[in-house]
């Protein structure tokens, strides 16, 4: 299929764009390097642009004869989105509807959308894990909002323009690349197995864990950590299923995790145990919002043949410790 990945010099979107190719797609990459990084992305692919940028949109659209759109491009930061909202919505929110409107103008109508855990967000409602899709949606952050808006979107143009989707719900991307060559570097990192690496190579003092006396089995926050080659292969799979469009449109919300969670504290020590180093690190108070526990029922997407190959912690770790050992400075470019 011919198709355009936004974001795809990020994290996850480089890694889903390595695995059309692989699979045989027809990948264009657009992504403004806000966050992204020219190494993570075969540059033969990438075209530096904003997804605001309607009118380079349709000209792609157009140029490419593109059939289906894999979106990442997004501000992705919590903390950030809670200080500089108006950013996260018109970024996430108020640039996927041109994208959709040029989307629909240009007759491209499958999309394969990047959600996130944060839409079911925290509150007593949502303490039964694992997470189903139909869980009840509590964002507790700007982020969180920005997505859940899109996903309404999405449904809606479904329904009036015969868009088909796939919208994925990732709980925590993680990993690297087997071989160490490619890897997650975001600028300032937010993510958790990055910065206790940082913290276990001498790069930060320390890392900050967000309170140990929360209702798990060691006290410290559990939450499922999905490896990103994994959730490469589900974005493919999410293609290749994506219903056909037309009058009967439809789309799926999936999930995608791995269905076990892991404590904040069993991430330090597999840390350790990968690196044979201490981890040095200094519990803080909760943090506004977070609940105890985030974990995935990945049913749905497990019913159309996705299997997470990484299951353990052990090994999601030394996928990233390879790479950041390999690339103390990341892509060793200047973003952020
Ligand atoms: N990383 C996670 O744990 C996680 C979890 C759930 C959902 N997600 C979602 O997955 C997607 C990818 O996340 P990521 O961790 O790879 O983030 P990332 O920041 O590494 O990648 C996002 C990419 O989008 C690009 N971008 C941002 N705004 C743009 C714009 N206006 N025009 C063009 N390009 C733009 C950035 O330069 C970057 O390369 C995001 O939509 C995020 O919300 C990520």
């Amino acid at each position: 299929m011919k198709v355009l990945v936004t974001g795809g010099a990020g994290f996850v979107g480089s890694f889903a764009a390595r695995h059309l190719v692989a699979s045989g797609h027809d990948v264009v990459v657009l992504d403004n390097l806000c966050q992204g990084h020219r190494g993570a992305i075969d540059e033969r692919l990438l075209v530096v642009g904003d997804i605001a940028d309607t009118e380079l949109l349709g000209n792609l659209f157009e140029k490419h004869q593109t059939e289906a759109v894999m979106h990442f491009a997004a501000a992705t930061s919590v903390p950030e989105s809670v200080v500089n909202p108006g950013y996260h919505y018109r970024n996430n929110t108020v640039n996927t509807l041109g994208l959709l409107e040029t989307m629909i103008a240009h007759d491209v109508r499958k999309i394969v959308f990047s959600s996130t855990a944060a839409t079911y967000g925290s509150g007593e409602a949502n303490q039964v894990m694992p997470l189903k899709e139909d869980s009840p949606k509590n964002p507790v952050c700007p982020y969180g909002f920005s997505k859940l808006a899109v996903e309404w979107m999405i449904q809606d143009f479904c329904t009036a323009h015969g868009l088909s989707y796939a919208i994925l719900r990732y709980f925590n991307a993680c990993g690297a690349s087997e071989d160490g060559a490619f890897g997650e570097d975001h600028r300032p990192e937010h993510h958790l197995i990055p910065l206790v690496i940082e913290a276990v190579t001498g790069k930060r003092e320390v890392v900050e864990l967000y309170g140990d006396d929360w209702d798990t089995r060691d006290g410290t926050c559990l939450r499922d950590y999905v490896h990103v080659e994994d959730l490469a292969l589900a974005h493919q799979i999410a293609l290749e299923t994506c219903p056909e469009p037309g009058a009967n449109a439809d789309g799926r919300i999936m999930n995608v995790g791995t269905g076990t969670g892991n404590t904040v504290m069993e991430v330090v020590r597999a840390v350790e145990e990968v690196s044979g180093r201490k981890v040095p690190y200094r519990i803080v108070g909760r943090r506004a919002g977070d609940p105890a526990s985030l974990v995935a029922s990945a049913d749905r997407l497990m019913a159309l043949g996705w299997q997470p190959r990484f299951v353990t912690i052990e090994q999601v770790v030394e996928t990233a410790w390879e790479w950041h050992n390999s690339h103390p400075d990341g892509y060793g470019d200047s973003i952020g």
